[in-house]
């Protein structure tokens, strides 16, 4: 039987740039339509193993801890696992009623948190990955832009929790390369200098040696420029 459910399962792994995958689904904050519901903000698709696991607690206690952050950029947050709704159910309110981490406590989750027990969704999103775990999502994170395209994509093991600082980067240096047509170097943090995109002809590279101006090159193919953290902060927050 388990093989049968295995044989209809749809198995994709999207890719960067494509459309999200479109799916219904029953969380703890009532049904979703995705991506449909979240058109216009940008949004955080992630899974976990399983509930009542102490990695995954701690990864929602920190999650929920940071949404007002993410919620501020215009990005909204949906959990998913393959357990069902009353699991989720009874495992967040373990983590408000019960659990106090880090100076965490009293943590509510507000954000949606999707059952996937047939492991539909999880399917389509590539989030099992048999290597890793058969019965179990990977701990995947899906960065979806308003327009409903993947933009990022992270996957992390079972036995790892995630960096949520980092994730926090991730889309505000999206944000920022959008909103200022640049791309990030490495580690880059609002207030760092900017990429200036690749110079199209000779002509604009000699132009861009030459710069004296707001443009650093460390050579014709690598320019840099400072952008105002402010500036950043003010862009990336509007929207
Ligand atoms: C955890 O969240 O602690 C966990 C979940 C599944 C496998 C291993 C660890």
């Amino acid at each position: 039987m388990e093989e049968k459910i295995q044989e209809k399962a749809v198995m994709s792994l999207p890719r960067i740039g494509e459309p999200a995958p479109e799916f219904k689904a029953v969380t703890t904050q009532g049904d979703i339509n995705f991506p449909s519901d979240y058109k216009g903000s940008w949004v955080i698709l992630f899974s976990h193993p399983a509930d009542f696991t102490p990695v995954c607690t701690s990864e929602f206690m920190t999650f929920a801890s940071m949404e007002k952050k993410f919620n501020e950029a215009n990005c909204k947050l949906v959990g998913l696992s393959v357990d069902g709704l009353y699991s989720h159910i009874a495992w967040l309110r373990t983590i408000k009623e019960k659990i106090e981490y880090k100076g965490m406590k009293d943590v509510e989750v507000m954000f949606p948190l999707i059952e996937d027990i047939t492991m539909e969704v999880a399917n389509k999103y590539g989030m099992i990955q048999p290597g890793e775990a058969s019965t179990k999502a990977v701990r995947a994170v899906f960065f979806i832009d308003p327009k409903g395209i993947i933009r990022t994509i992270i996957y992390y093991p079972l036995s790892l929790g995630r960096n949520f600082d980092e994730l926090y980067r991730v889309l505000i240096g999206l944000k920022t390369a959008d909103e200022f047509g640049v791309a990030l170097p490495a580690d880059w943090r609002p207030g760092d200098d900017v990429i200036v995109p690749t110079a199209g002809s000779c002509g604009t590279a000699k132009e861009r040696m030459e710069s004296k101006g707001e443009m650093h090159c460390y050579d014709w193919f690598f320019c840099t420029k400072k952008l105002d953290e402010d500036k950043v902060w003010k862009a990336v927050l509007k929207k």
